[in-house]
């Protein structure tokens, strides 16, 4: 098993996801009286922030998953395919997209696209990292945990050629 440096550890994970969760809580207050509030995770990299995430929003809220690919070993291939949609339906509610990291921004743009297309009343993105350095496409996330190098990091649902998920914190792989 290569070397793992660690970026960020579990306790400033915790912090920071409850941080944004009381941030929901207090921003969805008020709309979710017109329109359900449904989380939609991005599998599978967002799936342990995720559930992380919903324990610590204090509203009633829907939830779902799906999955999109685009990304092979380390480099984005620039074109994103939804290969799992959403379950539930998605009209009339409010949507936060919840990934595990905004890179080139690709996927959540397309993502992003096709719930607007499907009748959702608002969307907005939830993303546990950021790398702005990446970015090809004009994206950003509403509520971020925290923004990153340009460093291909490992842990917290993140992977490496589908290693490393499991890691509680998240690092940079020593090679
Ligand atoms: P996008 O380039 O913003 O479309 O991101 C596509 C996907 O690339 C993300 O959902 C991640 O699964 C993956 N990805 C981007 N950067 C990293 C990284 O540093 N580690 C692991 N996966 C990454
Ligand atoms: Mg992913």
């Amino acid at each position: 098993m290569a070397n793992i440096r660690v970026m960020i550890p579990e306790e400033e994970i915790k912090a920071m996801v409850k941080k944004i969760g009381q941030q929901i809580t207090d921003e969805y207050k008020e709309l979710i009286k017109d329109a359900p509030l449904m989380i939609i995770g991005v599998l599978k990299g967002a799936y342990i922030f995720m559930s992380d995430l919903v324990r610590a929003i204090d509203l009633p809220i829907q939830m779902d998953f799906i999955q999109a690919s685009s990304y092979i070993g380390t480099e984005s291939s620039g074109f994103v395919n939804i290969t799992k949609n959403v379950d539930i339906s998605v009209e009339g509610k409010h949507i936060i997209i919840v990934e595990d990291i905004l890179d080139t921004g690709r996927t959540l743009n397309a993502i992003k696209t096709a719930m607007l297309a499907q009748n959702s009343k608002s969307v907005k993105i939830a993303a546990f990292l950021d790398k702005p350095a990446r970015r090809k496409v004009k994206i950003d996330a509403d509520y971020c945990c925290c923004q990153i190098p340009d460093n291909f990091v490992v842990g917290y649902g993140l992977d490496y050629d589908e290693d490393y998920r499991q890691l509680p914190y998240v690092g940079i792989v020593e090679l």
